[in-house]
């Protein structure tokens, strides 16, 4: 039976996930001056004349450096900034679809080295995590706009076919595996570029509802058509098209009180299971 990839491609950190068969999962470890790490740093160091260094090593290479070189983070926060579409970095051009598969690269590359997976491959298919609205995006087609981008630099990575799933689901879903009653939960993910406020429905129900059997390309089979379909999106995905995130610094402390009011008087006229 195949195993599961999960990439979180975070603004600050990233990491990857393996999950197994048997339902036990690890994290890739990446390589650190200090040791091994779960926490990837997403950044980009770069010095004249060398190849750009990735994570936690590129970190401690611009701490060592007496002449500093460029230190390029938060790129994530980019993705859906049509003023951002490249930088000259010593002389060369780079897209930022550029840069972030310098990151995606390195990530695949030390997951491969350490699970002996091929990840996108049919033996290990690929989730990557996305936030429910983009930092910088005002509307749907920004958000687009950031996921195609983000899709062009996961393939140029090398990474294989992904299947994207909404940062927030990713948390509930962590929870709701360790519950045997049902809840109606608010998942709050702070991360370094959004803040996601969700309110789903996590529990037995919820989990007999979209699992029909072990097989894993089962369930995969049934996320696509989640995805295509509203009625059954807002079942299978419970009440993520309530998310909402909180883009706007200035209204951070609102969003909150303000998504849990909206999603609740959303969620009254969500079919029922
Ligand atoms: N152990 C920690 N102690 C203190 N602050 C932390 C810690 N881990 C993360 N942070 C801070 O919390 C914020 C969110 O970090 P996180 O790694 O969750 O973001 P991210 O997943 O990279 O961002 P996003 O999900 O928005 O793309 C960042 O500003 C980060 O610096
Ligand atoms: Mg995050």
């Amino acid at each position: 039976m195949r195993v599961g990839i999960g990439l979180d491609f975070g603004t600050t950190n990233s990491s990857i996930a393996i999950a197994r068969p048997d339902r036990s999962s690890e994290a890739v470890l990446f390589a650190s001056g200090e040791g091994k790490t779960e926490t990837y740093r997403s950044v980009l160091y770069f010095e004249p004349k060398s190849p750009a260094t990735t994570g936690p090593l590129a970190i401690e290479r611009y701490l060592a450096a007496d002449e500093k070189g460029r230190l390029i983070q938060s790129l994530k926060s980019f993705l859906a900034s049509r003023l951002f579409t490249s930088t000259n970095v010593f002389g060369r051009q780079y897209t930022l679809e550029d840069l972030i598969t310098i990151i995606l690269r390195d990530l695949r590359t030390q997951a491969e080295a350490q699970s002996g997976l091929m990840a996108g491959s049919s033996d290990a298919p690929i989730v990557v995590g996305r936030p429910v609205r983009y930092s910088n995006a005002n509307s749907a087609e920004d958000n687009e706009f950031a996921l195609s981008r983000l899709k062009k630099a996961i393939e140029k990575a090398g990474i294989g076919p992904v299947v994207f799933e909404f940062e927030p689901v990713a948390a509930a879903y962590f929870y709701e595996s360790t519950l045997d009653h049902d809840e109606l939960i608010m998942i709050g993910d702070f991360g370094g570029g959004t803040s996601d406020f969700s309110l789903l429905r996590v529990g037995p129900s919820a989990r007999r509802d979209r699992e029909p059997d072990t097989e894993l390309h089962r369930q995969w089979q049934r996320q696509t058509r989640a995805r295509t379909d509203p009625t059954r999106r807002l079942q299978f995905s419970l009440e993520q098209t309530l998310s909402r995130s909180c883009r706007d610094r200035r209204w951070e402390h609102r969003c909150p009180r303000r998504s849990l009011r909206l999603s609740l008087r959303d969620s009254a006229r969500a079919p029922s299971r």
